[in-house]
């Protein structure tokens, strides 16, 4: 394990990593458990990426942890979800500010039940002087929703005169998005081997290099980051341009 951490070349590491974190219902199947027991093994695996980002020195994580789609499970499923993240946020707080990470969150967070909501806040409160790490929660989350959000935030600023259409920048819409302030991700994670996006960052992970697991979420330990992040420095990222005008500009 400590070697593959050695293969990792700290000055290029990506800033910013979102994951997909897919497959808890399929875990627990194989298992032979409720659906529920994948989500409270998956929280396991939500400490080790944690962990293992946040000492090599990754600046933003953002989880997928509950899609507006999610709603549409199961009641109970639904409620166990929303229990676990009060649980969790209140027992991990201590740890990190103790780990010096800061707790954000995106996605329309005034629908969801109030003593969710009030967890999060205290955990963003409370965590809000940390900078080692920023742990970014998408709940009730969905990219076309934020999308919408940010053309209706433009529109009032132009009815009201405050800005000019034809003043309009992809700068401008970044800022309208909910990641204001955050470099888009270089990587994007997606375990359980479903290869699709799901509505997830649709804007900010336009040049992310995509990397999907054949493993589900709740078995993702910190060696998978590390295999995943020493691929991607393996990987050349162009941008639209040409291997040689990349290697040009190296030199
Ligand atoms: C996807 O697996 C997982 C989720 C929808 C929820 C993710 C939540 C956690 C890992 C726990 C809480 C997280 C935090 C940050 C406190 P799935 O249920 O879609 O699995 P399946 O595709 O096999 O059914």
């Amino acid at each position: 394990m400590k070697d593959l951490k050695s293969l990792i070349d700290v000055e290029k590491l990506p800033q910013h990593i979102a994951i997909i974190m897919d497959g808890n219902g399929r875990w627990a199947k194989k298992h032979g458990q409720p659906r529920v027991f994948g989500h409270r093994n998956g929280v396991k695996a939500v400490r080790e990426a944690t962990e293992a980002a946040a000492e090599l020195g990754v600046k933003y994580m953002t989880l997928y942890a509950f899609s507006t789609e999610n709603w549409g499970r199961p009641k109970a499923e639904v409620n166990a979800l929303m229990t676990l993240l009060v649980q969790t946020i209140r027992k991990e707080i201590e740890t990190m500010n103790k780990n010096n990470i800061k707790l954000q969150a995106i996605g329309d967070l005034s629908q969801l039940p109030s003593k969710s909501y009030k967890a999060l806040q205290e955990g963003i409160e409370s965590t809000k002087h940390n900078t080692r790490m920023t742990l970014v929660l998408a709940l009730n989350y969905s990219a076309k929703w934020e999308i919408i959000e940010a053309v209706k935030s433009i529109a009032q600023q132009s009815k009201d005169g405050k800005i000019e259409p034809n003043s309009i920048t992809e700068a401008t819409f970044a800022q309208a998005l909910s990641t204001n302030g955050m470099p888009d991700p270089e990587l994007l994670i997606r375990t359980s081997g479903e290869q699709r996006i799901s509505n997830f960052l649709l804007w900010q992970i336009a040049y992310s290099e995509l990397t999907f697991l054949p493993i589900y979420w709740p078995e993702f330990r910190r060696e998978h980051l590390y295999q995943t992040i020493i691929d991607f420095q393996n990987r050349e990222r162009r941008f639209g341009k040409t291997s040689e005008q990349i290697i040009n500009s190296k030199k």
